[in-house]
């Protein structure tokens, strides 16, 4: 049997820190063994709120780089950019033909900006159906996105369900199928695809103790110099307990980032130092330090490599892209038909 069809995109947003690789991009480079995987940078998802020719280019760039340099094999993931495939567009418009604008009114980001009085463009609203072009014209399977997105996956299954009705129940010669077709991809042009919702066990506390994010202004770079490590752990704050004195290790923010580098045995072992008392936070702080450049420089030393053979990652990109076009077209001519503007 084939095996399933993973599709996810991936914004391209910036400096990435620990938080978004414990919280979900990890978990990218343990799919891609299990799927037929598909990945993709979200260029044009982007352009919603990033509108510089720089920062586009080289936020496509570095995350490009990013998912190069921990893991993602491009012999094993079709890893491409969004921009390269624009029947994307194509499949939006007709999608934005058979949406109402209430039912997109409901869609939670369109709703925060609203509620924060912001200046919303046509894009941000219609973000919700581009994303559903994306996941259906690639007949994903499975789309792997955190919470936030959830809602956004399901549009692209109210959306696939909504065509496959009104455009699903004729053959191609147009005139109307004999049974009533059932929903689904048995009879429609699109597959309805399920949502599979990263796991959220990793929320990774920032310097502060708050949830790691760049608007707080705590992280912990993914790729940080040795130099960065050391200056986000020395600020992360500690009480005034002695170093003889026990700590509770669930109380310390400390420990609280160390146990993600540290495997079962590790962490009890850890633990148990804290609990015993005559660990002081020096030590703590020296001992995070040297694990996470433990588990940083490789990455950090592939994503110099990578960064210094940019022909090479463009290449990987070119190539992923003709792949998903070549299957975005398929499809594309195949939803002509079905619409009618097919007529020779
Ligand atoms: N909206 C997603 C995010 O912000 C990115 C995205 C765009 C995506 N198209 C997609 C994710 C298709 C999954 C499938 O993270």
């Amino acid at each position: 049997m084939s095996r399933k069809i993973l599709l996810s995109g991936i914004k391209p947003t910036g400096r990435v820190h620990i938080g978004n690789y414990f919280g979900a991009m990890k978990q990218f480079v343990e799919m891609q063994n299990d799927f037929e995987s598909y990945v993709f940078i979200a260029d044009y998802h982007a352009m919603t709120t990033v509108q510089n020719k720089e920062q586009l280019s080289q936020g496509i760039i570095d995350i490009a780089l990013d998912y190069l340099a921990i893991g993602l094999d491009p012999k094993k993931v079709v890893l491409f950019k969004q921009s390269d495939v624009p029947q994307v567009h194509e499949l939006t418009w007709i999608f934005n033909c058979i949406t109402t604008m209430p039912y997109l009114m409901r869609a939670h980001a369109y709703k925060d900006a609203e509620a924060k009085n912001k200046e919303i463009n046509v894009g941000l609203f219609d973000y919700p159906l581009l994303m559903a072009s994306d996941i259906l014209l690639q007949d994903a399977d499975v789309v792997p996105v955190g919470q936030d997105q959830k809602q956004h996956v399901e549009y692209a299954r109210d959306t696939a369900q909504k065509f496959n009705n009104i455009f699903g129940s004729t053959d191609s010669t147009g005139s109307p199928r004999v049974s009533s077709p059932q929903v689904g991809k048995e009879n429609g042009i699109f597959k309805i695809p399920e949502p599979f919702i990263l796991k959220d066990v990793e929320t990774v506390p920032g310097t502060d103790g708050r949830k790691m994010s760049k608007s707080y202004d705590n992280v912990i770079p993914l790729f940080a110099t040795y130099e960065e490590i050391k200056k986000a752990v020395m600020s992360i704050p500690t009480d005034s307990k002695g170093v003889d004195e026990p700590k509770n290790p669930d109380e310390s923010n400390i420990f609280a980032i160390h146990k993600l580098l540290l495997n079962d045995v590790e962490k009890e072992a850890l633990a148990l130092r804290y609990k015993n008392g005559g660990l002081g936070y020096k030590e703590a702080k020296e001992g995070l330090i040297a694990s996470l450049e433990a588990f940083i420089k490789p990455i950090r030393e592939k994503r110099a490599m990578l960064s210094g053979d940019l022909e090479t990652v463009f290449d990987i990109l070119k190539e992923g892209g003709k792949r998903a076009g070549m299957r975005a077209e398929k499809k594309m001519e195949e939803v002509r038909k079905a619409v009618g503007v097919s007529v020779y």
